[in-house]
Order: structure tokens, then sequence, then C-alpha cells
């Protein structure tokens, strides 16, 4: 039998409404769409890499009002299951029952609907039910250029997505939208034009990082919690890069060296701002600010692109 980590070259992503999901995913799509969410239910929604982990740990912190040890009672997948890999959430594992129970990576829209009885790319890709019941999204955006070179990375140590081959060959796969979940274009375009009509907190990475209690906040009021300056505190500490690189219920440590290879990259790799400045050429980043510009054309969106 073939390993997994040999099975990675050959993996062929599947589509749905033109975007590419991994085979499973698709195989799954009936069970995934019939997901009911229920009217408290919180939805985290981000493209890959875009510090998913990192704000489902806050998330979880907050609902568990800053007890660590309560945040060590599973690893991060279980806390916060995927509704993707078509796992139906366990609430002994999440600890939540209706609230915050589901991360995600979802979807993208580059035509959201002028009005509700319109079927748009994006209600198509998301469950039904979490636009029925109005439930609350949180969405994180990060940086373009940053998700990609994490992506690369991810894509070189994660054996159950194809090998991303070399970085001028991935420049292309990213920007041409051949990834799973599709375009970071549409993605990022798609949420951002959604937000105002539904329960939608848009945060950015590099805010984040920049003043994570700010944030933090911001993501307490959204989820209906008050809780005072020490704890805020605490959480800012415990979800640093630093903590959560160390800690294993989000560091993926106890995933399988043949599903990710951590020798290869670490999934806690950098988490800082602008490591693409160490990977695009001068060339490679006048074209890309160009496609940037072209596809972001018409948004509000303001990311600054030299961060
Ligand atoms: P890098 O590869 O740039 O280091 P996701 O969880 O969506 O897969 O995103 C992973 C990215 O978020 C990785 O980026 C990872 O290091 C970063 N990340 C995870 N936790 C973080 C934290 N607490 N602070 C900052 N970045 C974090």
């Amino acid at each position: 039998m073939a390993l997994i980590s040999e099975l990675g070259k050959q993996i062929k992503l599947k589509e749905v409404e033109g975007t590419l999901l991994q085979p499973a995913t698709v195989d799954n799509w009936s069970q995934i769409q019939s997901f009911e969410a229920k009217p408290d239910d919180l939805l985290i929604c981000t493209y890959p890499k875009a510090g998913t982990t990192w704000i489902q740990e806050i998330v979880d912190m907050i609902e568990q009002n800053g007890d660590v040890e309560k945040c060590q009672r599973a690893i991060i997948q279980h806390r916060h299951p995927f509704i993707e890999w078509a796992r139906p959430p366990q609430p002994s594992e999440t600890g939540f029952h209706h609230v915050a129970q589901v991360g995600l990576e979802l979807l993208s829209s580059s035509n959201p609907p002028a009005s509700t009885s319109q079927s748009p790319k994006i209600t198509d890709l998301l469950p039904p039910s979490f636009w029925e019941n109005n439930c609350k999204f949180l969405y994180v955006a990060r940086n373009a250029k940053d998700c990609m070179v994490s992506y690369y990375h991810f894509q070189r140590m994660n054996h159950t997505l194809p090998d991303p081959g070399t970085w001028e060959e991935y420049f292309e796969t990213f920007i041409s939208g051949k990834v799973v979940w599709g375009s970071w274009f549409d993605h990022v375009k798609g949420w951002w034009e959604m937000k105002d009509r539904y329960q939608i907190l848009f945060l950015f990475y590099e805010d984040i990082k920049r003043d994570p209690k700010h944030e933090i906040r911001k993501v307490m009021q959204f989820m209906g919690k008050n809780l005072d300056e020490t704890v805020l505190d605490k959480i800012v500490q415990e979800t640093s890069f630093e903590k959560m690189k160390e800690n294993p219920m989000t560091n993926r440590s106890t995933v399988s060296k043949s599903i990710m290879d951590q020798s290869i990259s670490s999934f806690m790799r950098k988490g800082t701002v602008g490591d693409w400045k160490n990977h695009f050429t001068v060339a490679q980043n006048e074209r890309f600010d160009e496609i940037y510009r072209k596809k972001m054309e018409g948004t509000s969106i303001n990311f600054c692109m030299e961060l």
C-alpha cells in the first residue's frame, strides 16, 4: 500500500462551481451542504494560511473566559472542526453546543448577490443554513503575498495537497487560483463585499499582529462576551505566535509525519508580516501588483501591499 506521502504528488484536486477543492471535500459535498447551522453559531472563515488556527484559538480562549486548561482539552482541529472535513462537531470535544462550533476555510464569490433572492456562488458553496439562520461570520484576511508564501511552504510539507513545484511554478499556480479554495482575490473580495449585508466581522491578520488586544476585544464584543482587561491580556499572551508554536494543541505536532512533514517546513512557520520580501523577485512583485490592481479594482478594500 502506498504511503500518503508518496501519493501527495499525484493528488488531483476537484472542482465545485469553478473552485478547486480537496477530493475528500468534493466527495462529501452533499453532506457538507446539508450541515444544519443553528442561529447562534459563529462560523470562522478564512482563505487558507490567513491565520485560521490563530483566530480559532483566540475564539476558543474567549469562549472559555481565558481558561488555559480548558483550551488544552483537545487539539484545535477538534475544538473547531472544519466543515469541509464533513466531520460532525462533537460537543464533548468542542465544549460548544451551538456557539462557535465550526472553523472552516470557505469560499469565494466574485459575484455577490444584489438581493437575497439571487443564487450567487457564495451561497452555493456555503451550507445554506448559515445564511438562512443569519449566523455570525468571523472572516480573517491576510496580505495576498504572505498568504502565497505561507501556502507554498504548506503545500511542500502537507502530503495531502499537490506538490507546489518550484517557487516560480507556484507563483503561476497561485495567481491563477489553481489552489485549494481557489483564488485569493475572489475569496477576499467576495467576503468583503458581503460584510455589510450579514453579521460579518472582517479582520486583518496584520491588524491582529500589530495590536492583538484591540482586535481580540473586537472579537470578544462580536461574540457577545465581556471579559476584563486582565483576561484579555492573558489571551493576548497565550495566543502569541511563540506560545502557539510550542503548544501541541495548536502546532499540529500530533499529526502524522506521513500527512504533515514538519521537518520540511513547520506548520507554525514564521508568523510574521512581510515574509514575501524574502521570496518575491522584483519582477514577480511588479507583476503581482499589476494583477492585484486589476483583480481588486472597484472594491473598497485597502490592503497595504508594501507591508
Ligand atoms: P506562516 O507560514 O507565514 O508562518 P492557517 O492557520 O490559516 O493555516 O495559517 C497559518 C499561518 O498563520 C502561518 O503563517 C502561521 O505561522 C501563522 N500563525 C499561526 N498562529 C499564529 C500566531 N499566533 N501569530 C501569528 N501568526 C500565526
